[in-house]
């Protein structure tokens, strides 16, 4: 599905973006040479099994990196103005009004004590600087576009159902107005009609607002009904990105096509997710050359000692050996 109304120059670039947590002494990589531009109203999925960094690449978009994270290197630019991720006072003025992210089961970090209504409002009071009438209005209107009645403005969060407060969150997310939201996986925590329902809402705020999303998954099958495009991470790095029309029709890395291969379909008689062999590595002892090759099928010798870097192929890129060489010289790799 693409937005007709895409502008075609990047409203979000981010270029060579290296992140490091420090964690008793020690400093561990945990996003490297991460790079991707995201063009307005265009929507793309981020995915990859647990601790793939995720969470770490969205967290250092929005400039909500936690304090023992350090941008080793790369950057992020909005509008083509460099972001200062690193600085958080600096990052103030951006954060909520250009990017705003819709956190992993963040429904639950509603304040219990306080009605609906007066928790979206009070970012537009902070960061909008609107008086409390108009931020009320502006809270009704918020409530109206993720489809809740502003009457139930009233109620509080144990009130309302799981997708209700979901809704709630995403409302919060758009009060100052931006052009970016990160879901970092907003639909997990719900039943799987609810999950369509927040998925359909989201498609239809990207369109009206024309909104960019980043949405990230452990489900490849939730970006096939949300996103344009797709980005697949593995042990800190994108290792392919396409289109998902492409990515589920050719995927080209031995990971995504285990990742199409373990979701259930029971169309052809699979009914089970069928999990990838193998564990994810983890950061202290990433593995030599392509991290992926301990559990890769197709593995060949060059696989453990030198890092594919990720390069053009059709619509997209791909971080694999298997793409770099000709027959031939994949039989040499294999020796
Ligand atoms: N504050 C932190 N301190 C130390 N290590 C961290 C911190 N946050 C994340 N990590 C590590 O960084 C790596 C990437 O984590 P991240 O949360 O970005 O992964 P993710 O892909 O979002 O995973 P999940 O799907 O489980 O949410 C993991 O190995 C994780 O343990
Ligand atoms: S580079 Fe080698 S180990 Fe990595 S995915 Fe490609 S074939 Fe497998
Ligand atoms: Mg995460």
């Amino acid at each position: 599905m693409t937005n007709p109304s895409q502008d075609k120059t990047p409203l979000l670039e981010v270029d060579e973006l290296a992140v490091d947590y420090g964690l008793k002494g020690v400093s561990s990589r945990a996003i490297d040479c991460v790079s991707f531009a995201l063009r307005a109203g265009e929507a793309v999925g981020l995915v990859g099994e647990s601790g793939s960094g995720k969470t770490t690449t969205a967290m250092a978009i929005a400039g909500l990196l936690s304090p023992n994270a350090r941008v080793s290197s790369g950057e992020v630019r909005y509008r083509g103005n460099r972001l200062p991720i690193d600085d958080d006072a600096a990052m103030r003025p951006h954060r909520w009004s250009e990017t705003s992210v819709v956190f992993q089961g963040a429904m639950n970090a509603l304040n219990p004590v306080h009605r609906i209504l007066k928790q979206i409002a009070e970012p537009c009071m902070l960061k909008l600087r609107m008086s409390r009438s108009e931020a009320t209005a502006r809270a009704r209107e918020l409530l109206e576009l993720v489809g809740i009645p502003a009457d139930r403005g009233a109620a509080y969060p144990h009130e309302l159902s799981g997708g209700m407060r979901q809704r709630v969150m995403i409302a919060m997310a758009l009060a100052c107005r931006p052009s970016i939201v990160i879901g970092d996986e907003p639909t997990t925590a719900l039943d799987v009609i609810t999950q369509a329902q927040i998925l359909k809402l989201l498609g239809e705020l990207r369109s009206q607002l024309n909104l960019a999303l980043i949405l990230i998954t452990h489900d490849l099958s939730v970006v096939a009904e949300a996103c344009d495009r797709v980005m697949i991470m593995y042990s800190g790095r994108i290792v392919e990105d396409g289109t998902v029309a492409e990515i589920f029709a050719q995927p080209k890395h031995p990971y995504t096509r285990l990742l199409i291969e373990s979701i259930p379909n029971p169309a052809s008689g699979k009914k089970m997710i069928r999990p990838i062999p193998g564990d994810p590595p983890n950061l202290v002892n990433r593995p030599s050359g392509c991290a992926f090759h301990p559990r890769c099928p197709s593995a060949m010798a060059v696989c453990a000692t030198e890092v594919p870097s990720l390069d053009k192929f059709g619509q997209g890129h791909v971080a694999c050996h298997l793409h770099r060489f000709s027959q031939k010289d994949r039989v040499a790799a294999h020796a």
